[in-house]
């Protein structure tokens, strides 16, 4: 009865939306599943996610449509959606870079909504137009003519493709094996068709349904199974992703890179570290090497860089490395709410990046040379968090982020590089940069950032699949744990989080964020053995300013002020932080969730110059000046206008500074 009542709507929509269906011509298939969940809610206010799946064909934009149950519900901010609502009806639409999706592929977006009385989870969910109850459908004879007789209408068949199983991976060449179940009531069925996309790969007349794939290629496949019955009803099973990697001697791809690996030191900052007093105690830890430019790739002469990619991944290998850390930082638009570490690419500048940046990377990891080094690329910092944040309606809103989330090329650069950096091979482990705790830790950042972080990935060649796991406090100064400084804790009955430091974040400290937001992620729809990874380059606030004990003030502002371990003037402070000491060590799986503490900023290397440095021999990469780099700054909306914290002096960020390389071993935390 349902599936009849589908066969009319995808007719009917044909009609209204005036498309011509010649006699035999099939219709397009149409088909999904949709889930929508109420997030988060609260007397008069809630947070929803859609999500839908594609089962039909691929699509190039989208409109989802659903009923609220009362008229109280309405939507007052959307993401990742435009929106009308009339009545009880919602549609929700495509943005310019979310439109497409693949057969098998997903879209989601989140809202905030207001209601009263009651929040029922809206209903009678629809992709454009077709309602999203399963299978998928083209309808068959019946319905393939203007007016469709679809009372007589034996009914659809039904076909589910039982092998292989969704996120399968194998190894290439590979031999897939396809099974598929399938009935045909009031009919038979006459053949079952199997798909990767929309190539068809071979046919079964008899059941069981088999077919063996052979000398599979590496890529990301969608496979799908379609059955027509001998009345010539057709109905194409769900999508099912498989991923053939190459290993090229790569070997498995390991739930934790960080285990037992040797991991590579750069010998350049390893020689600017050594060269300081007392620099050599630590100028054989491991640092991130920024691939922070086109140039960087190659290092040609009178570019700035001395070592290329490649000379990189031989200096691994001859230092028997079997682990190399590179940040992949050069987005279109890049440091949108920032200017000490703004990009060389404009803002529409994606083409480039795709076929100058990205592909060349991809190219060099995917060497098999290379395939004894697990290759940890740390994805686009800042990017997808500014997103959220700073675009738009935020105390820190910038015009640059807007644009950004306005084209979509942060969210399509990073599908991209997630895309081909995980398909260079099964020794290739990407996490994701998700800012840190005074950043996204409240409430209303944190879910929406989840969100944004799964829907960006789920838009990825390979979906949640591409992604090993986030780093947290990627060159930032947030301390690992505030012993005396927790969400829980009340001074005089009145919680820390009222205090003008904490100012109602729900988190404190990054390793109890870190593992938070893992939780988070994996209920967005990442992988369970995802990791996290904790930059502890300069997060250690240890010397003698670091507290010993708990405060004993009864006021609740100096008790955290005189308490916390993070001696910043503000959360939001960035740039050289005065009094901040080296952190951790870098080590594998220090903590539950952790993957490893990783020194991703290279310590020493400045965040952005005191004062502006025209371009020239101090400045040949022609950086910014972002005003938080200043020590005489009285602030903005995002460091609440306190001063910057920053050290003087300070050269353009990437280049050397020595006296904070100094600080940073004086106040080490664990101590040198
Ligand atoms: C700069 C990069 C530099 C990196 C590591 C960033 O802030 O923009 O150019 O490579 O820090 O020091």
């Amino acid at each position: 009865m349902r599936r009849k009542l589908a066969l009319v709507s995808v007719a009917a929509v044909v009609a209204t939306t005036g498309l011509v269906v010649v006699a035999n011509q099939a219709f397009a298939a149409a088909g999904c599943t949709a889930k929508y969940t109420i997030v988060n809610q609260w007397p008069g206010g809630f947070q929803a996610q859609v999500d839908v799946t594609n089962l039909g064909d691929a699509i190039t934009s989208w409109n989802v449509g659903w009923d609220f149950g009362n008229s109280s519900q309405t939507i007052t901010q959307i993401w990742n959606a435009d929106k009308t609502q009339s009545g009880l009806h919602v549609s929700a639409t495509s943005l310019s870079y979310n439109g497409n999706v693949a057969t098998g592929g997903a879209l989601s977006f989140g809202f905030n909504g207001a209601w009263s009385g009651s929040n029922p989870a809206g209903a009678n969910l629809t992709l454009n137009g077709t309602a999203c109850t399963g299978g998928t459908t083209t309808g068959g004879p019946s319905s393939s003519s203007p007016s469709p007789s679809t009372s007589t209408n034996p009914g659809a068949p039904t076909v589910a493709l039982t092998s292989p199983t969704n996120g399968s991976s194998f190894t290439a060449p590979a031999t897939v094996g396809l099974a598929a179940s399938a009935t045909a009531p009031g009919s038979s069925v006459s053949k079952v068709d199997f798909y990767n996309g929309t190539t068809l790969l071979g046919t079964d007349t008899t059941s069981p349904y088999t077919f063996s794939w052979t000398n599979v290629a590496a890529g990301n496949y969608s496979l799908t199974a379609k059955v027509t019955s001998a009345a010539g009803a057709t109905t194409t099973s769900a999508a099912v992703s498989i991923s053939v990697t190459t290993t090229g001697g790569g070997g498995t791809h390991v739930d934790n890179p960080y285990v037992g690996a040797k991991v590579y030191v750069n010998p350049d900052w390893s020689a600017k570290a050594a060269a300081e007093s007392g620099g050599s105690r630590i100028s054989n830890q491991p640092t991130g090497v920024w691939l922070d430019s086109i140039a960087a790739i190659t290092a040609p002469s009178g570019s700035g860089y001395t070592t290329s990619l490649r000379k990189h991944l031989d200096n691994a290998l001859a230092q028997g490395a079997t682990l190399a850390q590179f940040v992949i930082y050069d987005l279109p638009g890049r440091d949108c709410a920032a200017l000490a570490s703004n990009g060389e690419l404009g803002p529409t500048d994606i083409g480039r990046y795709k076929t100058e940046y990205i592909d060349p990377i991809a190219a060099i990891e995917a060497d098999s040379k290379y395939a004894s080094i697990r290759i940890v690329n740390i994805i686009e910092i800042d990017s997808l968090p500014n997103l959220v944040t700073n675009a738009d309606g935020q105390a820190g809103a910038t015009a640059a982020c807007a644009t950004m989330k306005q084209n979509g090329n942060y969210v399509t650069g990073i599908q991209y590089a997630l895309g081909k950096l995980h398909a260079a091979g099964t020794n290739n482990y990407e996490y994701i940069d998700a800012a840190h705790h005074g950043w996204i830790g409240w409430d209303s950042n944190f879910t929406p950032s989840a969100q944004l972080f799964a829907s960006t990935a789920k838009g990825a060649v390979g979906g949640v699949n591409t992604v090993d796991g986030f780093i947290t406090n990627t060159a930032n100064y947030s301390a690992l744990s505030e012993p005396w400084v927790q969400p829980s804790t009340t001074v005089n009955g009145q919680s820390v989080r009222q205090s003008k430091w904490v100012d109602w974040n729900q988190y404190t400290d990054e390793l109890t964020f870190a593992q938070a937001f893992r939780t988070a992620l994996v209920g967005q729809g990442f992988n369970s053995n995802i990791g996290m990874l904790i930059d502890t380059s300069r997060n250690g606030w240890g010397g003698s300013a670091r507290p010993t004990a708990a405060s004993t003030s009864t006021d609740v502002n100096t008790y955290v002020d005189q308490s916390r371990i993070d001696r910043r003037i503000h959360a939001g402070n960035w740039c050289n932080q005065s009094g901040a000491g080296l952190g951790e060590r870098p080590r594998a799986t220090p903590a539950t969730g952790i993957d490893a503490y990783v020194w991703i900023k290279p310590p020493g290397e400045s965040d952005g110059s005191s004062s502006l440095i025209p371009t020239g021999p101090n400045n040949p990469g022609g950086k910014g000046f972002d005003r938080m780099c200043d020590p005489t700054y009285t602030g903005n909306g995002r460091n609440g206008n306190s001063l910057s914290g920053a050290l003087p002096n300070a050269p353009v960020s990437g280049a050397w500074f020595s006296a904070q390389f100094q600080q940073l071993m004086q106040n080490a935390y664990p101590a040198l």
